[in-house]
């Protein structure tokens, strides 16, 4: 089949690659009602928020759904405010919307790209926050029964970039709605790094924002400028035994101790460690300003950033021993893949 219909401007990596037929859903309706046709009609789907955590490796041989369903429902009882969301929302534009509201508890994850409906996928996370701590439920469509379920937070199986959605319910679940629950006694969250100058007495959740979004700026490339999807890596987590052995080996390592006990490493350490900030392949780099990040410099392939990422783990697991798996989803020509494409 031939595929018609580019999606370089739809994924942040700018890679370019096609497929055969791309639907806008700009509604919950719409979005129930294409992506349960394309099931019934056995033909590949891939769903698409910002197509900031994909790398696409090929055409894809189906129907791409883009989920651009608006809309925010705010309700609040005495202790808590609650935002509906439908999954088509900009996240970074729900956070202002809630700041601009008088509503903390959003403003940690500021400047995340993507859609609410993606949030939970992986349970996003940053400065501190991950998606689980104020996400009330999450609404789906079960692609089998053409229904519409409901989840509790506490079922979505939330952990370190991972959620239910990567796990039992992928390939069988479309997020529609995440509802929010944001507390009325708010309490700041400042103990990530750069965040830990701001005063705790006096810090208002707009002082946390603005500081959010400029170390991010500093930080991560613009996908408008320079095409990345983010970390490229999750940060690993190691067993205490294994972190103290390399404590001895390499005694500035990066990591943060678990509440199990076990360590996860910075990821952008250990190949910074391995001499790789800033190494090209073809057209693909390892980001010379934040090595967890790999960019296309202009005419990558997917392929290219997939052989890329399989150098960076290759090295790091030979200097360090420890194996970096890939944030972003892998997607072929039918469906999700692999980085050895
Ligand atoms: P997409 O890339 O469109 O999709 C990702 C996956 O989810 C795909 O498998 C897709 O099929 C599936 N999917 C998307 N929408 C739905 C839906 N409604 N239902 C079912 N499946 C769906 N992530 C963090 O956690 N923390 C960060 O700090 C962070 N910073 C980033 C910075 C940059 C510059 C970039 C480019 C990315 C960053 N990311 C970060 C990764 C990314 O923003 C998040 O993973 C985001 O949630 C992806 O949203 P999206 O709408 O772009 O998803
Ligand atoms: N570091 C280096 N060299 C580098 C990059 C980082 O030594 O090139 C060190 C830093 O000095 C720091 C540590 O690694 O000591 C951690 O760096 P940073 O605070 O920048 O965070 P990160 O681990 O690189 C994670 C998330 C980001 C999230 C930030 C802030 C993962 C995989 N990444 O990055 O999420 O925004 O923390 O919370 O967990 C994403 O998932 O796409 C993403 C950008």
């Amino acid at each position: 089949m031939p595929c018609l219909y580019s999606l370089k401007p739809f994924n942040t990596l700018g890679l370019e690659q096609s497929c055969f037929s791309l639907v806008e859903a700009k509604s919950k309706g719409e979005l129930v009602a294409h992506c349960s046709a394309v099931w019934q009609a056995k033909q590949p789907l891939l769903v698409l928020g910002g197509g900031s955590n994909v790398v696409l490796t090929d055409d894809f041989n189906g129907t791409v759904i883009r989920v651009l369903s608006k809309g925010i429902k705010l309700t609040e009882d005495e202790a808590n405010f609650y935002l509906e969301v439908e999954a088509g929302e900009n996240w970074h534009e729900l956070v202002e919307y809630s700041l601009s509201n008088n509503i903390p508890g959003l403003e940690n994850l500021a400047l995340i790209p993507g859609t609410v409906g993606a949030s939970p996928i992986q349970n996003i996370g940053a400065y501190g926050v991950e998606l689980c701590d104020i996400c009330d439920w999450v609404e789906y469509l079960d692609l089998a029964s053409g229904d519409l379920k409901r989840l509790k937070s506490s079922d979505c199986e939330f952990a370190y970039r991972e959620s239910i959605f990567k796990g039992k319910l992928r390939d069988k679940a479309v997020i529609s709605a995440v509802g929010f629950c944001l507390s009325k006694h708010w309490q700041p969250k400042i103990s990530y790094g750069p965040l830990q100058s701001l005063d705790s007495k006096t810090v208002t959740a707009r002082e946390i924002f603005d500081t959010v979004c400029k170390v991010r700026s500093e930080k991560l490339p613009d996908p408008a400028v320079l095409g990345n999807a983010g970390s490229f890596f999750k940060n690993p987590i190691i067993k205490a035994e294994q972190y103290i052995r390399l404590t001895q080996r390499f005694p500035t390592i990066v990591g943060y101790a678990q509440k199990n006990g076990d360590v996860k490493l910075a990821a952008g350490w250990l190949i910074e460690q391995a001499g790789l900030k800033g190494f090209v392949l073809g057209n693909a780099a390892v980001h010379d300003k934040q090595a967890l990040v790999l960019v296309n410099k202009g005419g990558a392939t997917g392929k290219d950033i997939c052989r890329l990422a399989l150098h960076v783990i290759a090295k790091v697991n030979e200097v360090f021993g420890v194996l970096l798996e890939a944030e972003p989803r892998i997607i072929g020509t039918a469906g999700e893949g692999h980085l050895d494409v």
